[in-house]
């Protein structure tokens, strides 16, 4: 059995790294072999709309663009669970995110009268880390609705999904601007919140790597 994380934020050790990290940890606790990637380590591009995908007569709908991302491609056809995690970037994912997502799912989509070319259904799981405290979220919206149908439709599930908010943003708050900020609210979410997000991606990632059986 095997699980991907797929790490959407530039930064390789802060909060969606970490819990991308956590889900891998209690996936890895479940029996499952685990493999990492940072997006922005990663030379490529999103969907260039050359439509290689959509020959009629092929036996195999993947993308023809050979970049750094080839192989993550390859990597999620194998596996049997992949966890993305992305920071909220303007409300929607992470621009390398969308780049990503857009090479996955593109080539699985039919303009055919098949439903999806997706031959083994992988179990996706996001993981959204975000500088909006729970509360904001119902006046400030995140834009992240519209690959869930594309996910149920073409990878055979709709993602989970693990909300981690109000993060931890820099490294010493007093060297960066942050007066807009509960300065409070903050350290407790990093103190005490974040701890049980950690959890939880942990629990997630053993959840759905139980759901795949053993190895
Ligand atoms: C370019 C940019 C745009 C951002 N836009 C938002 C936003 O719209 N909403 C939000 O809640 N946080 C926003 N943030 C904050 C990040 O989502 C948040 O700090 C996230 O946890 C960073 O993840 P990381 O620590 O894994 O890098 C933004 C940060 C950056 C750098």
């Amino acid at each position: 059995m095997k699980v991907i994380g797929i790490n959407g934020s530039p930064r390789r050790n802060w909060n969606t790294a970490t819990l991308i990290g956590d889900a891998l940890d209690g996936a890895s606790e479940a029996g499952a072999e685990t493999e990492m990637y940072d997006l922005y380590d990663l030379d490529f591009k999103g969907c260039t709309s050359c439509f290689a995908c959509k020959r009629i007569g092929l036996e195999d709908h993947r993308c023809a663009m050979r970049d750094g991302l080839t192989p993550v491609l390859e990597a999620v056809r194998e596996a049997d669970v992949v966890v993305i995690g992305s920071p909220i970037y303007f409300n929607g994912l992470s621009a390398m995110t969308d780049a990503f997502l857009e090479r996955l799912l593109f080539p699985y989509v039919s303009y055919g009268n098949g439903p999806t070319f997706c031959r083994h259904p992988v179990l996706p799981a996001f993981i959204y880390t975000m500088n909006i405290t729970e509360a904001q979220l119902e006046h400030f919206g995140i834009d992240i609705n519209r690959f869930r149908r594309f996910m149920r439709r073409n990878l055979g599930h709709e993602p989970e999904e693990l909300y981690c908010y109000n993060t931890w943003q820099y490294p010493d708050y007093d060297r960066y601007e942050h007066q807009i900020f509960d300065m409070e609210s903050k350290r407790l979410q990093r103190e005490e919140q974040f701890p049980k997000d950690r959890e939880a991606a942990r629990a997630l990632g053993a959840r759905l790597a139980g759901k795949c059986g053993s190895p």
